[in-house]
């Protein structure tokens, strides 16, 4: 059978990225230009400056996706962008590029859900695994608990109901005078930390086992350092890190766990951002193997923003006819499984 090729964009937040994918498994090329210098000036992404940086980047990134791959844009099959959600202007120029070049090559042009492409980053690195299974997803902006049921098709089991993960991560590592990113940096310096030297909240969301809710914890870590401060007792911060990375790593566990244990499933997978934290993979490897059960994640870099994972979800949707026209915009709330 023909090979499929499928040029991914990717623009949604702070990487500008590009990536030509065979056949939905196989990586040719993964170009990721990332601005984390640029926001770490500012403490957090600065959406105008993303957005800039990301149109004088597109282009290159784009022409270098292609390069390494071997491949021209007369060779691919179809161009894939993420199209929400994100940050609007990040996305717009994204979309615009793809649809420029869509436009010019005659290509077709399918716009990609930026959670269902951290998902399929699943599917890259382990070529064995297909729906259905359980995942959590655990980014900057979302946290998920997702059962894909099929190629494209989602059930959405639980959610946060205030912060992400990775939001209460960079949150907490400010508060802890650790900058931005906060995740990548509350995983290191909590290696020399206690996680048992401070008892944070574990959230239970009064109405729903699987909903998440992490403003109370980021909430209690921010109080216990104001009472640290005004009674004059020194913080070590690799304890509060360690501490409050363990508490967000036990009610991650926890609720798919449950969902598991329920399910029945034999199979589950993580991915977005906090998926490469070392401590959670080192939990769900746990709880896994105790039970039994296949785990699967992306390696690190393919769980943080890449445009890999956007070829990857691309190619299942081109290959069920999914087809997106000139008129694609940005959708910066665009919710999982819907178009
Ligand atoms: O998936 P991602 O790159 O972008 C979004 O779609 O949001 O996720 C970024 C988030 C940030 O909040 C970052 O702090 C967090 O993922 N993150 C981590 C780690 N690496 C990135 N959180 C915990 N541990 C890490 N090692
Ligand atoms: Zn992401």
């Amino acid at each position: 059978m023909k090979d499929t090729l499928i040029l991914a964009i990717e623009s949604s937040c702070d990487e500008t990225a590009a990536a030509v994918v065979k056949n939905g498994r196989t990586v040719l090329s993964n170009v990721i230009s990332s601005q984390i210098d640029i926001h770490t000036l500012y403490g957090g992404v600065v959406p105008e400056i993303a957005s800039r940086k990301h149109t004088e980047r597109v282009n290159q990134v784009v022409t270098e996706g292609l390069k390494q791959a071997g491949v021209g844009l007369e060779d691919v099959d179809a161009i894939a962008v993420t199209y929400g959600p994100g940050l609007v202007g990040a996305l717009l120029v994204g979309v615009s590029f793809a649809k420029g070049l869509a436009f010019a090559s005659g290509k077709p042009l399918v716009g990609v859900h930026h959670i269902e492409g951290h998902i399929c980053a699943n599917f890259i690195d382990h070529p064995e695994l297909e729906p259905p299974f359980p995942c959590l997803v655990v980014s900057g902006g979302h946290t998920h608990l997702v059962r894909v049921q099929d190629y494209g098709k989602y059930e959405i089991l639980g959610r946060t109901r205030d912060d992400a993960a990775g939001e209460a991560f960079d949150k907490v590592a400010r508060a802890i005078g650790l900058g931005y990113p906060g995740g990548p940096k509350i995983d290191k310096v909590s290696d020399e930390g206690d996680p048992d030297a401070i008892v944070f909240p574990r959230a239970k969301v009064g109405d729903s086992v699987y909903d998440f809710s992490f403003s109370g914890l980021k909430s209690a870590v921010l109080n216990y350092l104001n009472s640290c401060k005004m009674q004059g007792i020194e913080v070590n911060r690799a304890d509060v890190a360690a501490s409050f990375q363990k508490a967000v790593v036990d009610v991650l566990t926890d609720h798919a766990m449950t969902a598991l244990d329920e399910g029945g499933e034999k199979v589950f997978a993580i991915a977005g951002g906090v998926a490469s934290n070392r401590h959670l993979r080192a939990a769900f490897e746990e709880k896994c193997n105790a039970r039994g059960i296949k785990f699967y994640r992306p390696a690190p870099i393919l769980c943080t923003d890449n445009a890999a994972m956007i070829g990857a979800a691309g190619y299942y949707e081109f290959m069920r006819g999914v087809r997106s026209d000139y008129s694609l915009n940005a959708v910066p709330n665009l919710k999982l499984g819907e178009r």
